[in-house]
Formats: C-alpha cells, structure tokens, sequence
C-alpha cells in the first residue's frame, strides 16, 4: 500500500511543526514548500527532520522545496502560507497580505493536486478559507480550515488546570469565527463523562473561556516575534491523521455551511465528521437562544471579514 502523500505549504514555525509531528506519527511522505526567496530553507529543514527519523523510529520520506511539481498529486496539502501576528495586531491585520498569499498558493495546488483535500491555517483563517475554497474550486467538503481543534484544545489545557485531572479527560466544542467571537458550549464539555457545569462555577468558566478566545494574542504577547506553533501544529497533525486513516472523528473545524445551522454560505467553525473525504458531514447541533445569538454574532463577524477581503482581491 502506497504511503499518504502530504504537503506543507509553508515551512515556516507551523509549517515545519506540523511536519515534525506528522513525520513523528507516521502520517505518510511529506513535502514541505516554501517560495523560492527563502532558497534552501526548505531542503534543510526538511533534510534535518529525516536525519532524525533513525533516532525517533519512524519511516516517513520528507523533501523539501520552492517547486510545485514536487508536490503533484498530493493527498492532502496543509497550507500555512503567510505572515504571522506581532504584538498588538488582531488576526484580521493579516487580512490584505496573507488574501494575496492564500490566492497565488491556491492557483498552484488547483493545477498540481486537483484531488487534494485541503487543510487551510493561515489567518485570518475563516475569510483564507474561504478564498482558498474560490480560488481552486474544489468541492466544498475538500477545503476546510484548523481552528476549532487548537481553540478547542487551548480550552481543555486550560480546564485541566484548574481541575487538577488530565487533559485527556476533558471533552470540550467550541463554535464559530477563529477570533474573538469563538463559541463556548458549557453543555457539550464534560470532564470524564461528568458535565463541567457541576464542577466549576459559571464565573469561573467564563473566565477560562475568555482566556481560550485570547490564546492565540497570549502567546503572541509572550513570543513577541511571531504567533504560537506547537499547539496549531498538533491541531493539523490530528486532521491529518483522521484524513489519511479515514477515521471520521467528530471535531469542530472550519467548514462550508449553507442550510447547515442557517449560515448561508460561509466558512465557520461547527462540528464535522472528519475523513478520507474530508468534511463528511456537519453536526448540527441543537444551541440554547444564548448561544444562538453568540454564533449570529460570530458569523456576522466572519461576513464582515469576507467582504473587506472581496475589496482587496
Ligand atoms: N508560498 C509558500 N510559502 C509562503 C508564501 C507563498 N506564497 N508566502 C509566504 N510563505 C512562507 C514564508 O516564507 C514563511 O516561511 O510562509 C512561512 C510562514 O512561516 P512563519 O513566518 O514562521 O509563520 P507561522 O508562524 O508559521 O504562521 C503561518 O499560520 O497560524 C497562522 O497566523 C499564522 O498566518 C500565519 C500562518
């Protein structure tokens, strides 16, 4: 059986992360692309994180490049291309540089790999999926974009925290835009099948939460040269995963909603099964009027996103 052939487009901090732990995993062969001003880069990261694989124990052949031909019949590409966060910018900042990135990246991976499903990080993340979802034409349920697993993971190591219990205990959703207007659900996080709404007080949740929907500016604020890695990276890495092992895990992501939770038409974070097909499906969920409201509010947000990014296109 031939191995899974995934591309990283991108090679910078999430790109060459994502890298490490798919190689690490044994997801399939990696290719991992950057643009030709960087030269070498690619090859040398890529060349390193091989020279590892004896000592880690896994079989997984990585190249790096500048040259799409490389990448020609990818099986799942991971697109990370684009400038991060500094201190004191907002996701949406990255709007008009990364739009440009995420189109000429797009048109590449359309002619190179037209069966791809495609994983799209750059932010801001809900309108870059959007573009990269217009500009390759592929079916909807092959582009979709990380959020709600780093979001959703950011959360659970928070609530560990404070509970004093693992994080692999804790079971969490998150909905929404990938900013500020992110979704929590009380009624879907549970800590060992227990509800959290019978183990913390609703204040203290709402104080974790808040500090979920800022984890992304937290660790730019600690970074001060750039935005978090590790955590985006491990997010990809598990969407990878349930493509290529076709495990259809129920994750929230970022996914084409139309009927779907009335959303008409936009990328937002709700929850999917994930597969060998890519979105296989959109869980709808019933929501309380509150969180009715918050997710309005949240795709309201990601509207306005979308169209500012239309002006600059
Ligand atoms: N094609 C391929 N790679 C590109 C392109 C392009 N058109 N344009 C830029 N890049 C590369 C850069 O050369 C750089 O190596 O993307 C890489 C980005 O790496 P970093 O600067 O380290 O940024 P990173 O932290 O990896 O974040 C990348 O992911 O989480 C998001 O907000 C983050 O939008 C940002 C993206």
């Amino acid at each position: 059986m031939r191995r899974a052939k995934i591309t990283i487009i991108g090679a910078g901090n999430v790109g060459a992360t994502t890298a490490h732990w798919c190689a690490a995993a044994e997801l399939g062969d990696i290719v991992l692309v950057d643009i030709p001003a960087t030269e070498d880069m690619p090859k040398g990261k890529a060349l390193d994180l091989m020279e590892s694989s004896p000592v880690m124990g896994f079989d997984s052949n990585i190249v790096g490049t500048t040259d799409y031909a490389d990448t020609a019949d990818s099986d799942v590409i991971v697109i990370t291309a684009g400038i991060p966060r500094k201190p004191g910018m907002s996701r949406d900042d990255l709007l008009a540089t990364n739009a440009k990135i995420m189109t000429a990246v797009s048109e590449q991976i359309k002619e190179t790999s037209p069966n791809a499903v495609v994983i799209v990080v750059s932010n801001p993340l809900d309108a870059m999926v959007q573009r990269c979802a217009q500009v390759t034409g592929f079916p909807k349920e092959r582009v979709l974009g990380q959020a709600g697993v780093l979001d959703t993971a950011r959360y659970r190591t928070f609530l560990a925290m404070e509970l004093g219990v693992s994080v692999e205990d804790i079971s969490a959703l998150l909905m929404g835009g990938h900013g500020d207007t992110m979704v929590p659900l009380p009624s879907c996080t549970s800590v060992g099948g227990i509800p959290i709404t019978q183990l913390i007080s609703k204040e203290r949740l709402d104080e974790i939460v808040d500090r979920a929907r800022k984890g992304g500016a937290e660790i730019v604020g600690l970074l001060k040269t750039g935005s978090a890695f590790y955590a985006p990276a491990a997010a990809c890495a598990q969407m990878v995963e349930a493509i290529v092992k076709d495990k259809k895990r129920v994750i929230p992501c970022a996914a084409y909603c139309d009927e779907e939770y009335g959303v008409g038409g936009y990328y937002v974070g709700v929850p999917i099964v994930l597969g060998s097909g890519g979105v296989e499906k959109v869980v709808e969920i019933d929501l309380t009027e509150e969180e009715k409201a918050a997710f309005q509010n949240s795709i309201d947000a990601v509207k306005g996103l979308v169209s500012t990014m239309a002006e600059l296109v």
